[in-house]
């Protein structure tokens, strides 16, 4: 992953920005880039990598999803890694309104009070649809194997053509956000596929996270990745609690 960083970099693409804040703190996940393509700590960049290889080399079917790409690093390192073993048979779903975080449903999600409104009601910058897809064919990966979900997860995510997943990379940081991801697109992964969550660190997804996994009887260890990231591995589908 490192080189992938350092070599785009030579291009004056960045992935992830090392030069500007405190190396540490950004391999750790403490902070993040403004420009980079990607907000993810390093740690995190390199735990997408573990899982999509794992899923490769254990053949365990699906499609690879990030649901909140901003302006697409995360999803671009999915599709890279495909790139980079060969793998045609699955398809990397970039789902973001394109526009930013949705107005907070306070009534229907009280959690999400405890969200930063500098940092989820302010806009977003070059993270529009045609800047993601810029971005994707900046490192000459936007083909047929991406495809795009625009909208509120809660409308597209239900409805999204997705038959299988073997990655589910949730990072909307909110308890709304997190929830319109789990619900549809959980029973969709494979056993033996990963589930990662982003922003544990934040209490209202966390939450979600929690209360998700409550409500269906879920048990697989979390694990952390950083001091925000954590995932876990689905080991068999959880007893049916609706
Ligand atoms: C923290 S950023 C994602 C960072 C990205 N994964 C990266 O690699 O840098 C969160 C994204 O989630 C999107 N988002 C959050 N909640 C959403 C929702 N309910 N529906 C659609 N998009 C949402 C926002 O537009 C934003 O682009």
């Amino acid at each position: 992953m490192r080189s992938l960083i350092r070599s785009n970099r030579m291009a004056n693409i960045q992935l992830a920005h090392l030069r500007r804040g405190n190396y540490e703190r950004r391999i750790a996940g403490h902070d993040f880039s403004d420009i980079a393509h990607s907000m993810l700590s390093l740690k995190r960049l390199d735990n997408i990598q573990l899982c999509v290889e794992t899923v490769i080399r254990e053949n365990i079917s699906g499609d690879l999803i990030e649901t909140g790409v901003m302006r697409g690093g995360a999803a671009i390192v999915m599709r890279a890694i495909l790139r980079a073993y060969g793998a045609h048979d699955r398809t990397v779903w970039v789902a973001d309104s394109f526009e930013g975080f949705p107005p907070l449903n306070l009534e229907k999600y009280p959690a999400d009070a405890a969200s930063d409104p500098q940092w989820h009601l302010r806009p977003q910058t070059e993270s529009g649809l045609a800047h993601v897809r810029r971005n994707f064919a900046r490192y000459d990966l936007l083909d047929d194997q991406v495809k795009f979900l625009p909208g509120w997860f809660r409308d597209t995510l239900p409805k999204a053509p997705i038959k299988q997943l073997a990655v589910l990379r949730l990072d909307g940081d909110l308890y709304e956000s997190t929830m319109d991801a789990l619900v549809p697109l959980y029973p969709k992964l494979t056993p033996g596929g990963f589930v990662i969550i982003d922003d544990y660190n934040l209490s209202m997804c966390e939450e979600a996270v929690r209360d998700y996994r409550k409500k269906m009887g879920i048990n697989e260890e979390i694990i952390p990745i950083d001091d925000a990231g954590v995932y876990w591995r689905k080991t068999a589908e959880p007893p049916s609690r609706n």
